[in-house]
């Protein structure tokens, strides 16, 4: 496989050929790829505005490179294996070139549907194949796909389509999950009520559940395909029209949709790829991740059908019908290459070995963690159970915003540290800087985690809202994208993630903001004020804590608890429900009115001795109030 990394030496050049030649060294990656028309410019950038532009004048198709390059070698190569909800149901596999039929064809029924170049689609299905197909049909036709996580609540999923005025609704009547089924098409329904501007919602027959259709706007999926042809000529793309909106938390306000384009993210993704997992010909290659997450995006489908890979989908839950099943899965697919989040590991781990045990995983060659920090415990478990402490495990550290890995251990080649991203990716440039900006040098120290050039998948605007992306990522320091992570740097070089420094959580790998739970609790008419924290959990990473003022103290709290649930999984969706909710009268404010999360922090850690200064509080009698009504972990 061209471009790819074989020894640690190796990775030491091409870092250096990439810090002091990045456009010849990314020019030398692109080459690889089919570009209708070449590029006249590798790179223009500044992080002031910001502006980053990559493959400037490239034309392309981004399914032209995942899929019609491919026929020639390997059409009859399996491209998406699937593996369904139900043990008992038969796993399904497309070739690439079933692949590329079956795309061209929904391709051609959202052009039949009135899609056109630029318009947003959204797509709000089950982990099923057409999840994959339709990601790619919008590709095809340059439509650009906004994938919203199908375990989002009508009110998330509305709020998604409105800010960026899709058209589309990609859907199916119900999804499976584990021992559950979950009715998906009411969901879109319950949304559309404040979304007019959708003309069509497509509709996958999944679950064949009864549905209600809407005459006029609804169609099914199936009837849509029947009379589709399987050519279609793939759009021509700049390389810096937009591929993909996915939204994300911040810390403050809505999530924001996170834009990026089309040359420099193929680019990336297939080269971080090959190079983080050394895929290899003929590899099975599962990654466990939602496609409705950027890891879903990036390294089931983009990353490795650029390379020409098998890649894995899994409909279910990692517990059902028992906690063995992702383990069952790879002694049935032969997995070599498993992908997977360290709250699956916890939580499989906290089951019992006897679900490893008895499983010939012996195919399994490389193991990867992302999404939160791992810790040692799950990292020991996870390679002696799992890898039977023969695979190399890559700790991932990205983000949505930056499209690809950026931090990793390249697989059997980068020296291991348990906890640790270890090393930067060719062309990934991390410093570390103080609260004022200022960098800090060498090795053994700590700091906040910035870029300070960037690579080609990097976030191009947030959608609709330029300066909200200046600002959140490149205004805390000047020239610098700021990732929102503190870091460590030990005495070697090597980087360690520690975790989110603002107001963000990440609660079982799902990125949250503390704002927009509280702002979720607040709709609760007994609710005054709410502030959330995030507290250390043994299984989920973080827990969700929610202190909560009400107007009328004297209701019943585990109702209220009961109706607070329910608000935060109707306003956002289930993943986002507080773990514990403390009723108190007020919370710690400075003179000038802003809530001291520090403190609510520390006592929602158990830490309550180690709470600092509290004088400059406006009232400081709250503290002792909330410490003496904190719930223990
Ligand atoms: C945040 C990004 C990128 C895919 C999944 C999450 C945390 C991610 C690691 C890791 C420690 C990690 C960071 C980051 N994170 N990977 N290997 N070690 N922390 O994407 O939802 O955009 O969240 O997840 O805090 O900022 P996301």
């Amino acid at each position: 496989m061209s471009n790819k990394i074989n020894s640690f030496e190796e990775y030491l050049s091409e870092y250096k050929k990439s810090v002091e030649d990045p456009e010849s060294f990314w020019a030398s990656k692109a080459e690889d790829f089919e570009w209708m028309k070449p590029w006249d410019k590798v790179l223009e950038w500044n992080f002031k505005e910001p502006k980053i532009e990559w493959f400037i004048n490239g034309k392309l198709n981004i399914t032209q490179n995942c899929l019609d390059r491919h026929l020639h070698s390997r059409g009859d190569q399996v491209a998406i294996l699937w593996e369904p909800n139900d043990p008992k149901d038969n796993a399904i596999s497309f070739t690439y070139s079933e692949l590329y039929e079956q795309v061209c064809k929904t391709a051609n029924m959202l052009k039949n549907n009135g899609a056109k170049k630029g318009d947003r689609i959204c797509i709000y299905m089950p982990m099923i194949p057409e999840l994959a197909i339709a990601v790619l049909a919008c590709a095809r036709i340059g439509a650009i796909h906004s994938v919203v996580f199908a375990g989002f609540s009508a009110k998330a999923l509305a709020d998604r389509i409105q800010d960026c005025d899709c058209n589309i609704v990609l859907t199916s009547d119900g999804a499976y999950r584990g021992a559950k089924s979950i009715a998906l098409k009411k969901i879109v329904d319950d949304s559309l009520v404040t979304c007019p501007m959708i003309d069509t919602v497509i509709v996958l027959k999944r679950t064949g559940e009864p549905v209600t259709m809407e005459e006029g706007r609804d169609v099914w999926w199936h009837d849509e395909m029947k009379e589709c042809s399987s050519d279609c000529t793939p759009t021509e793309m700049d390389a810096e029209d937009e591929l993909f909106i996915l939204y994300t938390s911040g810390s403050t306000g809505k999530p924001k949709g996170v834009v990026h384009t089309t040359g420099g993210y193929m680019v990336y993704t297939e080269y971080s790829f090959k190079n983080v997992f050394q895929y290899n010909e003929g590899d099975i290659y599962w990654c466990t991740a939602d496609i409705g997450w950027i890891t879903g995006h990036s390294y089931i489908i983009y990353g490795p059908l650029l390379s020409g890979a098998t890649t894995l989908m899994f409909e279910g839950v990692p517990t059902w019908p028992d906690a063995g099943r992702f383990w069952d899965i790879v002694e049935k697919h032969n997995v070599n290459i498993f992908y997977t989040a360290p709250t699956a590991i916890r939580a499989l781990q906290a089951c019992g070995d006897e679900f490893v045990n008895g499983r010939d995983m012996n195919s399994l060659r490389v193991l990867g963690t992302v999404g939160e920090p791992i810790n040692e415990e799950a990292w020991t478990w996870y390679n002696e159970k799992v890898g039977n402490k023969n695979c190399p495990i890559v700790d991932t550290w990205w983000q949505t915003e930056t499209g690809g890995i950026l931090i990793s251990p390249l697989a059997g080649h980068t020296p291991l540290k348990p906890s640790y991203a270890t090393l930067p990716l060719p062309g990934v440039q991390p410093l570390l800087v103080d609260n004022e900006g200022k960098e800090i040098e060498g090795n053994g120290v700590e700091g906040n985690l910035c870029m300070k050039f960037p690579w080609p998948s990097i976030i191009r605007t947030t959608y609709g809202d330029h300066e909200r992306c200046r600002q959140t990522y490149f205004s805390t320091y000047e020239n610098l994208y700021f990732t929102g992570d503190g870091c460590k740097r030990d005495e070697n070089g090597l980087y360690r993630i520690t975790g989110r420094v603002d107001d963000v959580i990440n609660v079982s790998g799902h990125r949250l903001g503390t704002a927009e739970i509280e702002d979720a609790i607040d709709e609760y008419d007994n609710v005054v004020e709410t502030a959330v924290v995030g507290y250390p959990h043994a299984i989920k990473g973080q827990g969700v804590y929610a202190y909560v003022i009400c107007h009328s103290p004297d209701v019943d709290h585990d109702l209220m608890r009961q109706e607070i649930l329910s608000k935060v999984t109707e306003i956002i969706g289930p993943i986002a429900k507080p773990d514990k909710i403390q009723f108190v009268t007020g919370l710690p404010k400075t003179r000038s009115g802003k809530i001291m999360r520090r403190i609510l922090r520390k006592i929602a850690e158990g830490e309550t001795d180690k709470l600092g200064d509290i004088t400059t509080l406006l009232d400081p009698s709250v503290v002792e109030e909330i410490k003496s009504g904190a719930l223990s972990n």
